[in-house]
């Protein structure tokens, strides 16, 4: 095979080669311009959420594994306390008999009314707002924090 031969089979390649290269980039590059149309949202459950109706809280502490939450019932008045541990965020159990929260994942104890006593858990337990939706439910917003010894009284 002469030199001519050959050069003319690898020129016709390089051609070949550098057109799709040029489509390709061109495709990836669409790609990329397209992709940024598209929201790069992480989409979480909403804050604010009802719980449901004043009689539905006996007297006393009732939990609600589904939120994460304690509500705290003592005749007309009411409080919300996070379940949420503020060490590495496991869910406490509430001891009734002692009256302290107690996380089993490090150890930490919480006081009935949420202060951080023992363990590792650098914070107090998170008391959050109530408020009435027009329908007659509890509203509990998570997203905010109130002050220890709020109470929501009906
Ligand atoms: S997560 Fe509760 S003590 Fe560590």
């Amino acid at each position: 095979m002469s030199e001519k031969e050959d050069k003319v089979p690898r020129r016709f390649f390089l051609e070949v080669f550098g057109k799709v290269a040029v489509v390709v980039a061109l495709f990836a590059e669409a790609f990329g311009a397209l992709k940024a149309f598209i929201p790069q949202v992480l989409y979480e459950p909403p804050s604010k959420f009802k719980i449901g109706k004043p009689d539905d809280f006996p007297e006393g502490i009732t939990f609600l594994p589904e939120h994460k939450l304690y509500i705290f019932r003592s005749g007309r008045g009411f409080h919300v306390v996070s379940a949420i541990c503020t060490h590495l965020k496991c869910v406490t159990d509430w001891n009734s008999s002692q009256r302290e929260f107690y996380c089993s994942c490090h150890g930490s104890v919480f006081s009935e009314n949420g202060a951080n006593a023992e363990g590792p858990a650098p914070r107090p337990l998170s008391w959050h707002p109530l408020s009435f939706a027009p329908d007659g439910n509890f509203v509990v917003d998570t997203g905010k924090k109130v002050e220890r010894y709020y109470k929501f009284t009906i």
